[in-house]
């Protein structure tokens, strides 16, 4: 044989091998995303899905408003005594407070594995996904810019770390996905103003904010980079799956890994996605910000203001925990620990809900002005951080500016969630003929008992 012949033999041994590895690894796949999907429907239909049980659980995904529910509504509903360990500051759940009655956090819903699940309801809020991914970038840089006052990384790194260990409070760089986002934004920051400084570059010529490469990570590298896979695309999926790159169950990581090769196996993943949705008490949607807003309060509040005022309701002997943890705001304690806020919401008699005489309509109307605060500090913290990377400013606006090329790249990075998402469209507007329904038909029995139906559409 000649080598020519020689060669082309081994090429066609090698793709051979090849294949038939690929296919294995395929089979392997599909059985190990199979037998998790089995294993995950199993569990039978709740008939009472509609019935608030012991514990709430908030599956707050990142980015999608679950804040302002968890300070506007619920912090005002359930008094600090009634919240889990350190619910929403941190991660990772802590089972040491056996009655707490609320769970708000970004953990996925593998964490229902260590919750009691026969007295436990879930609620979320779904977004769209495309605004979802501007608004993570957004985050991540601004969270990032705001270490931009110290001289260098080393410097920036240090005071962060001091600041956590003195405070025993939780930063946002302590949960996920932030820890991971933010101190990679940091480095990145960094490393580009270092260039800014050792160049002396020319300013920018660039007017688009999602690509000012001297100042920040453009989007479309942000997208394309693989910790942007691991823990920001398709990421409402995977929470709502409980398979995110923080998930307590130990084959999620295979299954996952499985599911972003093949993406022929997401329709497993949104099989589960989508029981899980149908299961849930509730399911909100962040762009019907108000009717959202209207059913959470009389779907969930009504709920929680009848469940808290039942005589037989334990609330002796629990200490304090989850309001203790929060500490002063540093540096590097963000969004997730305005002292302020909290501590406003903290003030309210413990027992508000149980022994004054609290009504949905009040729900509503403290949690109109709550949202309006928050959303003010919200927008203030963010020009302020975004001074130190100027001219990068974003808004929704300048989001228009973004080429198509990069907003398709989104969509097929993110083909899980877009479905995830029409399928929770669905839910809501279900879930709003409900509410509409019952409110008609309670209607000339108790006017209070469904409020703000000014709200609704006309029936
Ligand atoms: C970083 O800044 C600090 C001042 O906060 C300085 O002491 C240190 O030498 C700097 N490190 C580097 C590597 O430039
Ligand atoms: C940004 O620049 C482009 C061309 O360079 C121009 O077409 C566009 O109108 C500018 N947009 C803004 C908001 O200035
Ligand atoms: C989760 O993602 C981050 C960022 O890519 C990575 O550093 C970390 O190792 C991942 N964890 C797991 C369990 O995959
Ligand atoms: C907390 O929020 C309030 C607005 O309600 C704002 O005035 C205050 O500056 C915020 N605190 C921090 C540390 O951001």
């Amino acid at each position: 044989m000649d080598r020519t012949l020689k060669f082309c033999v081994l090429l066609m041994l090698v793709a051979l091998v090849n294949a038939s590895f690929t296919k294995h690894d395929f089979g392997r796949c599909e059985r190990a995303v199979r037998n998790w999907a089995y294993s995950s429907l199993d569990k039978e239909t709740r008939e009472d899905k509609h019935t608030l049980r012991d514990l709430l659980f908030f599956l707050h995904v990142p980015r999608t408003g679950g804040r302002t529910y968890f300070h506007c509504f619920l912090k005002k509903l359930y008094p600090g005594s009634l919240e889990c360990p350190r619910s929403y500051d941190k991660l990772r759940f802590d089972p040491s407070k056996p009655n707490c009655r609320l769970l708000v956090t970004h953990d996925d819903f593998s964490i229902t594995s260590k919750l009691p699940r026969e007295r436990t309801s879930v609620v979320t809020v779904l977004r769209d996904p495309i605004s979802r991914v501007f608004s993570t970038y957004e985050f991540a840089v601004e969270v990032a810019a705001r270490f931009l006052v110290h001289p260098n990384l080393t410097s920036a790194t240090r005071i962060a770390g001091l600041m956590r260990s003195r405070t025993k409070g939780v930063s946002t760089l302590d949960i996920w996905p932030w820890k991971y986002l933010v101190p990679w934004m940091r480095k990145d920051l960094f490393d580009r103003r270092g260039l800014r400084q050792s160049r002396g570059l020319p300013i920018t010529k660039s007017n688009d904010s999602y690509d000012m490469e001297e100042f920040a990570m453009p989007l479309h590298e942000f997208i394309n980079h693989p910790v942007a896979e691991d823990i920001v695309h398709n990421g409402a999926t995977f929470q709502v799956a409980g398979l995110t790159n923080n998930s307590y169950i130990a084959e999620s990581h295979e299954v996952r890994h499985c599911v972003q090769k093949y993406k022929i196996l997401g329709k497993y993943v949104l099989q589960v996605a989508k029981k899980r949705l149908d299961d849930m008490l509730y399911v909100g949607l962040t762009e019907e910000h108000k009717e959202s807003a209207t059913i959470f309060a009389n779907v969930v509040g009504a709920q929680v203001i009848s469940q808290l005022r039942e005589p037989n309701t334990s609330v002796t002997g629990v200490d304090n925990t989850g309001h203790s943890s929060l500490s002063n705001s540093g540096p590097d304690n963000y969004e997730h620990q305005n002292h302020t806020l909290d501590s406003r919401a903290s003030e309210t008699p413990s027992n508000e809900a149980t022994e004054s005489k609290m009504t949905v309509g009040d729900l509503m109307e403290a949690y109109e002005d709550c949202v309006s605060s928050l959303r003010k500090a919200q927008s203030q913290r963010r020009t302020f951080s975004l001074k130190r990377i100027s001219p990068v400013k974003f808004s929704t606006k300048a989001r228009l500016q973004v080429s198509d090329e990069v907003l398709q790249q989104i969509r097929f990075l993110n083909d899980l969630d877009l479905e995830l998402y029409e399928y929770a469209r669905e839910l809501f507007s279900n879930q709003h003929k409900n509410v509409l329904q019952k409110f008609t038909e309670e209607r000339w029995e108790s006017m209070s008992s469904l409020v703000n139906w000014k709200l609704l559409p006309s029936v």
